[in-house]
């Protein structure tokens, strides 16, 4: 198994991933309507073999295997052990839906093997995303679609605003720069997204423009996932900062939801739905 031990891959093996782990069925309700926008434009068939890239704990590879049937085949590929075990926990029953640990960006599967290639925010995160869009687009079969889901810009995506505005002001840290370097924005340009998928080899690119919501659950709840995932956290994690901000800063937060949630019980939320022809 090669695996390119770099930030990345510390940071979903560290104890940077426990949250993932913690919130895994918070994070799924949040992102309810982002998979059903991922799946409304895909036609699954019963018996196909879908690949499902950076799957995570695993919930998109679970729904594709209900519609894929018996015997459809779903392989989901992560290199977060810690994710993969999780998933492994909550799907140990279920037959022809595998995950493996594997880096997509240096993992040439056989030729012509997918039916569809599926990734709900798992493609973000590549050193080399053309690598990573090469292995897909080969490992697909003739005609194969290869359907994404990634953030679009920071600035329209309230889950992170509010908390990366809060870790701003209370601690004057910049934020980070959103470039194409990996992480949540980094595919943030559609420009990027369509050379990139060009120059695997996909044809047939559409990039939508979706706007959308994420589910809430309790403020409470939501400061904790908001403190510890994310841009704000990321700022938080790679700065010391002392309890007593961190204290001031989850007030912060506290008042901004509150305020939010008078008017609306969700986040506006921005994405594009990217989907490619072999
Ligand atoms: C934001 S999470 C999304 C997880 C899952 N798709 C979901 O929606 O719950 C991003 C995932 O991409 C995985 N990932 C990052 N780089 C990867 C790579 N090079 N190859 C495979 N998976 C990767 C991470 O380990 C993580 O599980």
């Amino acid at each position: 198994m090669i695996l390119l031990k770099n930030k990345q891959y510390y940071y979903w093996n560290e104890k940077s991933v426990s949250p993932w782990i913690k919130y895994n069925n918070e994070m799924n309700y949040k992102f309810e309507n982002i998979s059903k926008i991922l799946f409304e434009n895909i036609s699954l068939k019963k018996n196909q073999s879908i690949l499902d890239i950076g799957c995570g704990a695993g919930q998109t590879s679970y729904t594709a295997k209900k519609k894929v049937g018996a015997n459809g085949t779903i392989t989901a590929v992560d290199i977060s052990a810690p994710l993969l075990n999780l998933f492994k926990k909550k799907y140990k029953n279920i037959k022809n839906l595998a995950c493996l640990r594997k880096d997509i960006q240096k993992t040439r599967f056989k030729e012509n093997i997918f039916d569809h290639a599926i990734s709900r925010f798992g493609v973000m995160f590549f050193e080399s995303p053309l690598c990573a869009f090469t292995n897909t687009y080969q490992a697909l079969k003739k005609d194969g679609s290869f359907t994404f889901v990634c953030w679009r810009n920071f600035r329209y995506n309230q889950f992170f605003t509010i908390p990366a505005y809060s870790v701003k002001k209370n601690t004057k840290i910049d934020l980070p720069e959103f470039n194409n370097a990996p992480g949540p924005f980094s595919l943030k340009d559609q420009s990027y997204i369509k050379k990139l998928l060009k120059q695997s080899g996909f044809r047939k690119i559409t990039i939508e423009n979706i706007i959308t919501k994420l589910k809430i659950s309790k403020i409470k709840t939501e400061i904790d996932i908001m403190m510890k995932i994310g841009v704000g956290a990321s700022m938080i994690r790679e700065h010391k900062i002392d309890n007593n901000t961190l204290d001031i800063i989850k007030r912060d937060i506290s008042n901004k939801l509150q305020k939010l949630f008078k008017n609306q019980n969700h986040y506006n939320a921005y994405i594009y739905r990217v989907t490619a022809i072999k």
